[in-house]
């Protein structure tokens, strides 16, 4: 039997529905276990796939963590040995991600602007001169209030320590490197895009209230406490005047951006943060991950399985015929 061969984090090993992830698996063909990556990889069995989250350990070894570093040298150098292996994603485009400033470049350069698709305003901040960071803020049309994103987006908790700036009096708190973005007012409402392969699934999440430029001190935050299904506090909460009817999203502008964003990043698993703006009702994106969470996605397993599948099938046909 194929076996598909899966690393991840415990935290996310504890999520997965093991029985039901393995009858799935079962129904297509493939037999599923769990890799260990301390030891030799030759030595666990032969496997067809292999699906992981690495992204943490990634971030950890491209800043110098030496276990780390060694445990994505072993997933790489058997990769390169074993060429017919399908890989979920490819590590080499999953590294695309974790710089958020790489990400938003990456974005802005597909025509998803055409269909009123925009990422706001950012710019890269390096500097911890505070008149430098004006003038590169006004260069790049950044505007007031702002927020602050650590430009490594994963690896550690601080990736997601994040401050919102509303005056230059506040620039004093940007955490350099970092990436600084336009604030959009969305009424706190952002949709989650799942993709898996060829289908996408939307789920709506609660998200940080409207915001204005004035002379209020910075507000920093984690944003793991932000967008979670049910998270609700002070940051989240609209007055009760912005209460509005909901404006629905458009399926197809969501598709739009599941399928040129799987094409761009060469990635089928993949999850993005997208708001309405207020006013405009444009569309914003905000925020893209490798491997998300799908909480909310109808047969998961299945979708995820087909998509492993389909590769498997059309991967034999390359290996066999080549690629053309
Ligand atoms: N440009 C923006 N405009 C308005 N809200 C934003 C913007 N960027 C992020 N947010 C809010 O901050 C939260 C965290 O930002 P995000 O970039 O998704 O970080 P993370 O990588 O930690 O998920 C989002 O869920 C959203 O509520
Ligand atoms: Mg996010």
């Amino acid at each position: 039997m194929s076996n598909i061969a899966c690393w991840m984090s415990e935290k996310k090993i504890q999520k997965i529905n093991w029985v039901e992830f393995e009858k799935t698996c079962k129904q297509y063909g493939f037999g599923l276990f769990k890799l260990d990556l301390n030891t030799s990889l030759e030595s666990q069995g032969t496997f067809c796939v292999f699906l992981h989250k690495l992204t943490d350990i990634i971030a950890s070894a491209d800043q110098g963590d030496p276990k780390c570093a060694s445990l994505i040298h072993r997933v790489e150098e058997y990769i390169k040995a074993h060429p017919s292996l399908v890989v979920l994603d490819p590590i080499s485009n999953v590294r695309q991600l974790l710089n958020r400033y790489i990400s938003y470049r990456k974005i802005n350069s597909t025509n998803l602007h055409k269909f009123g698709i925009f990422i706001p305003n950012f710019c890269e901040l390096n500097s911890n001169n505070l008149q430098e960071l004006s003038n590169q803020l006004k260069n790049s049309k950044v505007t007031y209030p702002f927020i602050c994103k650590p430009s490594l987006g994963h690896g550690s908790k601080e990736a997601h320590s994040m401050s919102l700036i509303f005056n230059e009096k506040g620039l004093h708190d940007c955490k350099t490197p970092c990436v600084a973005q336009s604030f959009i007012n969305h009424n706190a409402v952002l949709y989650k895009i799942f993709i898996v392969g060829d289908k996408h699934h939307f789920v709506e999440r609660p998200s940080l209230k409207n915001f204005h430029a004035c002379d209020d001190e910075t507000i920093h935050f984690d944003s793991s406490d932000v967008s979670k299904a049910g998270s609700r506090n002070s940051l989240t909460l609209l007055e009760p005047y912005e209460i509005v009817d909901k404006v629905e999203p458009d399926p197809e502008v969501l598709k739009r951006i599941a399928v040129t964003l799987r094409d761009e990043f060469g990635m089928d698993l993949l999850g993005v943060d997208v708001v309405i703006e207020n006013n405009t009702g444009r569309y914003a994106i905000i925020d893209i991950n490798s491997y998300p969470g799908y909480d909310g996605f109808p047969d998961f397993y299945d979708a995820l399985v087909n998509c492993i599948n389909k590769k498997v099938n059309s991967k034999c046909k390359i290996d066999k015929f080549g690629d053309n």
